[in-house]
């Protein structure tokens, strides 16, 4: 059962490190930031910090995500350290769903309530449970790779979203991982406040196929009228 309705504020996410796709799409009000992990960085063969720099530089109103890396609480919380020495205070932290991320989590949320913390690698409701009794701010659940595992993310979409509801914990779920349009569609129906999507599919979003072969026919009898 969907309960809640927060309306535009939300808006969506770009889930890329590409500085040419993230400038050219920022231009829309309704895109609130970008979401960035190793993976996205390596791929677009940049030094992170150097990332962090030219996009907090191009934001003014938008949201940077960038992720804490490391696997021991240890390497999680010397890199948490680090990044809030070189980012803005607006800049928000991913940190990894698990026993140390979550522990870091509390930590970040105790000592710098300042900064945002989106909760990453999201697989089951027990993660986005934990996330939640924590404080995070915000929850990733991965929808493609969960269906890739043959786990139904939207059922498990639905009642991270019914828990928190009926427990009264403010904590955001914002849909990760996807490759197409009907994923992002059956997400936001299960009940999540935004979605973070590469700039491929936001592009197909507006390019409808069909629409753009009925603009094409009206274009050529908007032509062919001023002969
Ligand atoms: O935001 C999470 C996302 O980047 C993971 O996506 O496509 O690697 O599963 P993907």
């Amino acid at each position: 059962m969907i309960t809640k309705n927060r309306g535009k504020e939300d808006k969506l996410f770009l889930d890329t490190a590409d500085k040419d796709e993230i400038v050219k799409l920022s231009n829309f009000d309704w895109i609130k930031g970008v979401t960035t992990n190793p993976t996205l960085i390596r791929y677009v063969h940049k030094k992170r910090q150097s990332l962090i720099d030219e996009i907090e530089q191009e934001f003014d109103d938008k949201k940077l995500f960038v992720q804490v890396q490391g696997r021991s609480y240890k390497e999680m919380e010397e890199d948490f350290f680090y990044l809030l020495e070189v980012t803005s205070k607006t800049t928000g932290l991913k940190v990894p769903t698990t026993e140390n991320g979550l522990e870091l989590i509390q930590k970040i949320k105790n000592e710098h309530p300042e900064r945002t913390v989106l909760a990453t690698i999201v697989y089951s409701v027990e993660q986005g449970y934990l996330a939640g009794l924590v404080g995070c701010d915000w929850i990733a659940p991965y929808v493609n790779r969960m269906e890739n595992q043959n786990i139904n993310p939207y059922k498990i979409v639905q009642d991270i979203h019914q828990l928190y509801h009926v427990q009264n914990l403010s904590t955001k779920i914002m849909g990760a991982s996807f490759k197409n349009q009907a994923q992002i569609r059956q997400t936001l129906l299960s009940g999540a406040d935004t979605v973070t999507v590469p700039p491929i599919i936001i592009k197909s979003m507006m390019n409808n196929v069909l629409a753009e072969e009925s603009l094409k026919v009206f274009q050529q009898h908007a032509q062919e009228e001023e002969i």
